[in-house]
Order: structure tokens, then C-alpha cells, then sequence
């Protein structure tokens, strides 16, 4: 199915949501290139992205000005993207991967340069944000984009239940787990999911916890 209107709602993305996708690019030498980046829907059919610099997809993205944004829940995918690259077989010519439940083309439309103090990975870690415009929109199969909170909420309600079972050392550590995942999930998060973080902050905090 090719919708001209282009709503990414269609594939379960709300705005001010971020959702982890695969963005294809080409290298500009024949090949492709996949990675796995998340991408903030910021409207109807426009969506930001922040990409570190020295990676192939950022400089691909800065060169060509167009990009696919794939939706997937292969963790598969992902992992090959991540460690190497995805083979070239799975790729399509249009450079959307193969066997993705739905894609979307975007046209790069803006470029800031962004310096995050803040990031946990790297202290001052310079990027490009860029905004860009789906400009066609794919669905192969009924899927919803992939969004990190829900395994949260899951991974904490486990640990959760769990927590009146186990000695301090392990308390302390479903503390920290507990304050990372509240992070992400407030950060990334669908509402529904920001919810029920909250629901279970409130009865640690009744159980006595440091939050
Ligand atoms: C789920 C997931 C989301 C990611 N999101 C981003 C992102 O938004 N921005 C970014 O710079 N890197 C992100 N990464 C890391 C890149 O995928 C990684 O740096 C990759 O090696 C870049 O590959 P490339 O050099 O082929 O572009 C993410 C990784 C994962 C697993």
C-alpha cells in the first residue's frame, strides 16, 4: 500500500514520541549503508533526528540529503546494523531494507549543530540535528514504530515484584535500574507508558526508597 497523504500516526508515531528505527542511506560509492537510530516525530510527516558525528549515516545524510527511515521489530536487524552493516542483499534499490513492515523516504530539510552537555555516553558529544519531511510512506505489513518505553515499564514491574524478596545489594541495584529507566521512559516515552512509570515510582517511594 502507498498512501500520497503521508501521516506517520498510520504507523503508530505521535508527535513529541521518539522511536527506534533503521535509516538506509547510500554511501554514494554503489553501496548502502543501515543503522539503527531514533527518530522524534515532529508532526503529521516531519521528523528530527540527532546523529553523532563520525558515523557513515550522518555523512551520508549531509551528502545526499535523503534518507529511508525503516520500521522494524527484527532484533536481528538491528543487531547487524549495529555491529557491521546489513548485508547488501537486503536491500531494495529504492534502499529501503527488504524485508521491513514499512518505510518511509525523507528529504533532510535543516541542519543545527548540537552539543550536549548532558548525554550519558559522552560528556560534550557533538551532532547534527535534522529535521526532514517522510515524503513517501510505505506499510507492508500493519505495524506500530518501535518505542523503547513499554520494555521499561515491563523490566520494572519485574524487578518491582521482586524487590521485597531480595537483599539490599540487589534493592540498590533495581534503585539504580529503576532511576535509569524512569529517565528514558520520561524522555522517550508514550504517555501510557510515562503513566505507569509514575504508578510504580510512587510505591517505591512508599516502600522508602531514595528516588
Ligand atoms: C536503538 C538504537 C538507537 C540509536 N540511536 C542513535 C541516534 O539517535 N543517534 C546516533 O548518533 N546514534 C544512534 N545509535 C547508534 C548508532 O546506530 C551507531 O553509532 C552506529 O554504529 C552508526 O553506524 P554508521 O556509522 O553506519 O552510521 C543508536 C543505536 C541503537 C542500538
Amino acid at each position: 500500500m502507498v498512501n500520497m497523504e503521508i501521516n506517520l500516526a498510520s504507523i503508530g508515531m505521535e508527535k513529541g514520541r521518539q522511536y527506534e528505527t533503521i535509516i538506509t542511506t547510500n554511501n554514494g560509492n554503489g553501496s548502502k549503508n543501515a543503522a539503527p537510530i531514533g527518530v522524534l516525530c515532529a508532526g503529521d510527516n516531519k521528523i528530527i533526528c540527532r546523529i553523532f558525528k563520525g558515523s557513515r549515516t550522518l555523512d551520508n545524510i549531509v551528502r545526499e540529503k535523503e534518507f529511508v527511515v525503516n520500521i522494524t521489530h527484527d532484533p536481528e536487524l538491528f543487531t547487524l546494523s549495529l555491529l557491521k552493516n546489513l548485508p547488501q542483499d537486503h536491500f531494495n534499490e529504492n534502499l529501503s531494507i527488504k524485508c521491513a513492515d514499512a518505510y518511509f523516504k525523507c528529504d533532510a530539510i535543516s541542519f543545527t549543530e548540537a552539543v550536549k552537555q548532558s548525554d550519558p555516553i559522552r560528556n560534550k558529544g557533538e551532532a547534527i540535528v535534522f529535521k526532514s519531511k517522510a515524503v513517501d510512506l510505505v506499510i507492508k505489513n500493519p505495524v506500530k514504530a518501535m518505542n523503547r518505553g513499554f520494555g521499561y515499564v515491563i523490566e520494572s514491574l519485574g524487578n518491582f515484584k521482586r524487590f521485597d524478596l531480595v537483599d539490599d545489594a540487589k534493592k540498590e541495584e533495581y534503585i539504580i535500574q529503576f532511576k535509569e529507566a524512569y529517565r528514558v521512559v520520561l524522555k522517550v516515552g508514550r504517555k501510557e507508558d510515562i503513566k505507569a512509570m509514575k504508578e510504580i515510582k510512587k510505591e517505591l517511594l512508599k516502600k522508602g526508597c531514595d528516588l
